[in-house]
């Protein structure tokens, strides 16, 4: 395997809870991944990052942890991931596995001895307590606001029964943040990076990677109203604070004495490429999510603008540019793209929720977004279905969602179950093909019989075999290794750009747009028009 193969590399996530589930209770697990690896392969992926499958109350579908270094009896046994790793690398797939170090469960052994030891403790010092603001304490420390929603503190109760310190949860109350000022929180970490990278893992995908330091005074902060539910305007106390970097560069170095270009991709929620490319300075992180270009329009001049900007921040910092369109927290891009009204990242669509999507429109475009992409120099990260062309699961029951957000505020946002549906493998099969037993976590809905992957396997202009084209186009053209350069002039409703001997056109206005004369389409999102490029379709040609 060369090296650096994180500069250009396809990664697909997987959430394991709706993968592949093959206990049959209904949630996915790592023998389930094992057995459908080859469909990935086939695919033309290069490397898996498995969303978090170590022990867990699963408040937050696993992103709080009680013990960093085992896995969760709901995804199998330490022996089930060893023999996942080893049969991903058989095939030639990495493996990237997700860290969650911004908090902890509260479950987790070291909250509990928290909670039962008093202030000032060394117990209490490897998270964020604090003493109430007002006479008896009864007022949070400050006047944060956790991302699912509500207070940010939570208040406990002391040994003697008496109302006592608030402790910090920038997420749920169930995920209590470390403090990493304190060394024994970074020499645990270090622990956990020894374990997996000793199992042979590839990398880590970091979590929240821009929180776990925050401001001295932890002084108040208020974002706006219509903000995503991890932005804010700067400087937000808690994102990005400078202390944070130390932690990476010393990650960095304790992955350089292990061989085989292992890797950290972060998860930074940051307002622009510019600040996220902060994290993959040379001696910190190697890749870092470029959420910029997933929340950008389906629009030629806000994409051109974006993709110029990431290429001309990354590069400065001799990083890769990453390219992402859908993920576990965000609604997937085949719905995103055509809805009429705004979604903050994280609120979520249900049944309720108003501009309901075209879903026809939706998926045209996110394979027209797709083929743009997968063109572009650097790393690009698939999301589990979206090569199926999944749609957003709006029409979830109520009484089906799980995630915090829903919980913490009453229903007022629905969050992100749906985009985590179980995804469907066979139209004939029980769950579609997810459990043997019909069992699924979130209901799938009746129609992604259509969707499975065997109704598309081999379907000519299928999004499925869209995807295998473009990654193998990709591959074979050395696309995402090449210099991009813009074609101009184009029309004000197009897209062009070169990379390589590969043309890229798409087409953002009504009327279609002839290419030149003796162009050779290689592959296109969707049906020509009399060789024209239709209405939100993308080619790659030779011309
Ligand atoms: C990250 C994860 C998200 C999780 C949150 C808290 O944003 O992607 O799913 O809820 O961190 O760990």
């Amino acid at each position: 395997m060369n090296s650096q193969w994180w500069r250009s590399a396809v990664i697909y996530q997987i959430y394991p809870r709706s993968f592949a589930d093959a206990s049959g209770d209904g949630v996915g697990d790592l023998e389930g991944i094992t057995a459908r690896l080859t469909s990935l392969r086939d695919l033309g992926v290069d490397v898996v990052w498995l969303s978090p499958f170590m022990t867990s109350p699963q408040k937050d579908a696993g992103y709080d942890v009680t013990d960093y270094c085992d896995v969760d009896p709901l995804f199998g046994t330490l022996a089930d991931f060893d023999a996942m790793l080893a049969r991903a690398h058989e095939l030639g797939i990495r493996v990237i596995v997700d860290l969650v170090p911004n908090h902890s469960s509260d479950q987790h052994v070291w909250f509990q001895e928290a909670l039962a030891s008093v202030p000032g403790s060394r117990e209490r010092g490897r998270y964020m307590f604090r003493e109430g603001r007002g006479e008896d304490g009864s007022l949070p420390p400050n006047n944060w606001q956790s991302i699912f929603g509500g207070p940010a503190w939570t208040r406990v109760t002391e040994k003697d029964g008496a109302p006592g310190e608030w402790y910090l949860h920038l997420f749920d109350s169930s995920q209590p943040d470390f403090d990493w000022s304190n060394e024994e929180v970074r020499e645990e970490f270090r622990r956990v990076l020894r374990f997996w990278l000793d199992r042979g893992v590839d990398g880590f995908r970091v979590d929240v990677a821009h929180g776990l330091v925050k401001q001295e005074g932890l002084p108040d902060y208020t974002p706006p109203e219509d903000a995503d539910s991890m932005g804010g305007v700067e400087p937000v106390p808690y994102w990005g604070q400078e202390g944070v970097h130390d932690v990476y560069r010393d990650w960095r170095k304790l992955l350089e004495t292990y061989d085989g270009d292992r890797v950290l991709c972060a998860e930074a929620w940051l307002p622009t490429v510019d600040e996220i490319a902060q994290w993959v300075r040379p001696d910190e992180m190697h890749q870092a999510f470029n959420f910029e270009y997933l929340m950008s329009d389906w629009d030629p001049a806000v994409l051109r603008t974006v993709i110029t900007e990431s290429l001309r921040a990354f590069h400065a910092v001799g990083a890769p540019s990453t390219w992402v369109l859908s993920n576990h927290d965000v609604i997937r891009h085949a719905t995103r793209l055509s809805l009429a009204a705004d979604f903050p990242q994280g609120h979520g669509i249900g049944p309720r929720s108003p501009g309901r999507p075209d879903q026809g429109e939706g998926l045209h475009r996110a394979r027209a977004a797709t083929a743009v992409m997968l063109a572009l120099p650097g790393s690009a990260y698939l999301y589990q279905g979206e090569e199926l062309g999944l749609p957003e699961a709006i029409d979830l029951p109520d009484e089906a969602r799980q995630d915090p957000t829903w919980f913490r505020l009453k229903g007022e946002r629905y969050g992100r179950d749906g985009c985590r549906v179980p995804i469907p493998w066979e139209s004939d099969r029980p769950a579609f093909g997810f459990s043997e037993t019909g069992a699924s976590w979130l209901p799938q809905p009746d129609d992604w019989a259509a969707f499975a992957r065997d109704q598309q396997s081999g379907l000519a202009g299928s999004t499925l075999e869209l995807y295998r084209e473009l990654l193998r186009l990709r591959r074979d053209l050395g696309v995402a290794t090449s210099e991009l350069k813009w074609i101009d002039p184009m029309p004000d409703d197009a897209l062009a750009f070169r990379v390589g001997e590969v043309s890229v056109v798409a087409n953002f206005g009504a009327d279609p747009l002839a290419l030149p004369d003796g162009a050779e389409v290689l592959v296109a999102s969707g049906a020509l028009d009399d060789g024209r490029v239709p209405y939100d379709t993308t080619v790659w040609a030779r011309m």
